[in-house]
């Protein structure tokens, strides 16, 4: 259902596109012939990922969250203007580095988010911005949808989903009290090529533990629940969002449909690597005293699907497999 000229000489701004997922979704925007310009600060993401050669492609090394990218004609501010439509995507992310530095991670998204809205408010610029399932807190057993309410205190792995949620308001609000085109999407946990293998993620510490041969490490006894999405969806999903009348005003749920525990996905891990020693932690013995845990957690994706006939084409298997073939490269090189 995507229409490709709706990309056809556009300009697209993508905040973060260094990273993990905003770098499937700048190849697939180049792919489809659009003019891409990519901010990255490079915290976590990585100038390999980039194809820095194409000439619809360009990047800036900039950090979007400090005090002078706030006033009018930053360098934020003039690519803002320049393009045609603006995904922010930079974040600090991770429930570990929450937990850890809760402070700080809820000041950065707040900081950046509230220049880039800003700039997009003054150059009235549509804007999809990528929160997180963090936002629906302790969840509960069945699928959530995107009006379930989120749950959370304040323990400090909730500064992230908080501050993300605090985002969200700004993106409806810029819908609704100023007329422009503007979404939010709550990625469920997304795996595959490119995974920063420091990033802490479950499959990221799972795979990066497989390969170096230290023991996977399953935080309680395994039976928590997720999903998980091949990262070419998630930015498949992305690319078709923005396309959506529909969806303008709205926060979209966007992730994988297999539901398996923690410790089936600590298993699958093993087997498909053919080696790997399982253990486990408890929560407190890795986190210390005040974690937050979440025992299931799976999206219902009918207001995505139905709107977009978005649909994941590859398996939690092959996100594995190609979250394996990167993080070999980075660990195993001489
Ligand atoms: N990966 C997941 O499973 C997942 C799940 C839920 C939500 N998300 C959200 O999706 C988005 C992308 O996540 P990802 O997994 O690709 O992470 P990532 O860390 O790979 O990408 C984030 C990018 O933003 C850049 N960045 C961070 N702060 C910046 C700043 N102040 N200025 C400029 N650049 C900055 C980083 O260098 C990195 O390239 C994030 O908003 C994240 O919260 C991801």
């Amino acid at each position: 259902m995507i229409d490709t000229s709706y990309f056809n000489s556009r300009k697209f701004l993508v905040i973060g596109g260094a990273g993990f997922i905003g770098s499937h979704l700048v190849d697939g925007l180049l792919a489809r012939k659009a003019e891409v310009a990519v901010i990255d600060n490079l915290c976590s993401g990585r100038l390999e990922n980039l194809d820095l050669v194409n000439p619809s492609l360009s990047f800036l090394k900039l950090d979007i969250g400090t005090h002078e990218q706030s006033n009018e004609g930053s360098e934020l501010d003039k690519l803002v203007a320049d393009s045609d439509f603006v995904y922010h995507m930079a974040s600090p992310i991770g429930v570990g580095l929450a937990h850890k530095k809760g402070f700080d991670t809820t000041q950065q998204i707040l900081k950046d988010g509230l220049n880039v809205v800003d700039s997009c408010l003054r150059h009235r610029k549509p804007i999809l911005y990528t929160s997180s399932s963090e936002i629906y807190g302790v969840g509960g057993e069945k699928p959530l949808d995107e009006d379930d309410t989120a749950g959370f205190g304040l323990q400090p792995r909730w500064g992230y989903g908080a501050a993300k949620m605090a985002m969200e308001h700004l993106i409806a609000g810029l819908s609704r009290e100023h007329g422009l085109p503007a979404c939010s999407v709550r990625f469920f946990n997304v795996v595959g090529p490119r995974q920063n293998p420091k990033s802490g993620l479950v499959v990221s510490a799972f795979c990066s533990a497989a390969i170096e041969d230290s023991d996977i490490v399953v935080h309680g006894d395994g039976s928590d629940r997720r999903t998980f999405l091949h990262v070419i969806d998630g930015a498949s999903a992305l690319i078709a969002i923005p396309q959506s009348e529909e969806l303008q005003g709205k926060s979209i749920n966007v992730g994988g449909v297999e539901n398996i525990s923690i410790r089936e996905l600590a298993e699958q891990i093993v087997t498909i690597r053919g080696k790997g020693n399982i253990v486990f932690k408890p929560h407190e013995e890795v986190y210390g005293k005040g974690f937050a845990p979440v025992s299931d957690r799976r999206p219902k994706l009918d207001l995505l699907m139905n709107a977009t006939g978005w649909k994941p084409e590859y398996t939690l298997k092959e996100a594995i497999e190609g979250c394996f073939e990167t993080m070999e490269k980075e660990l195993l090189a001489p």
